[in-house]
């Protein structure tokens, strides 16, 4: 985990979008998934799908049953903000 939590905005969000650094924002939170791509049970191509962007939508429609917020605890880099 982190003690020191960001606004991130669209834009700060966009810039990770590659394998070896990529964010996704849920629920307005934004977590670091990088090191969780080769865990996903769906595969990292389509947990890529919602890199570096608001995943918030593909999540719910895929496992809106999956706990994202207990999950990715120690991924979470902090809250999406508007630009
Ligand atoms: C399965 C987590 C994002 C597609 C799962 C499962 C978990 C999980 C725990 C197993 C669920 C179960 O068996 O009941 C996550 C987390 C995500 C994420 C923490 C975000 C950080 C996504 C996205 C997509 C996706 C964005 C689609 C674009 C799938 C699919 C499966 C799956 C298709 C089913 C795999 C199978 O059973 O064959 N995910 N997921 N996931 N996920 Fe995700």
């Amino acid at each position: 985990g982190t003690d020191t939590l960001l606004r991130v905005t669209p834009s700060m969000l966009k810039e990770h979008r590659s394998k070896d650094d990529a964010w996704t924002a849920i629920n307005g939170k934004v977590y670091n998934v990088t090191h969780y791509l080769p865990y996903h049970p769906g595969g990292d191509k389509e947990l890529m799908r919602v890199a570096g962007r608001d995943g918030t939508r593909l999540f719910a429609l895929t496992h809106a049953w999956v706990n994202a917020d207990l999950m990715l605890d120690e991924c979470l880099v902090g809250f999406l903000v508007s630009e």
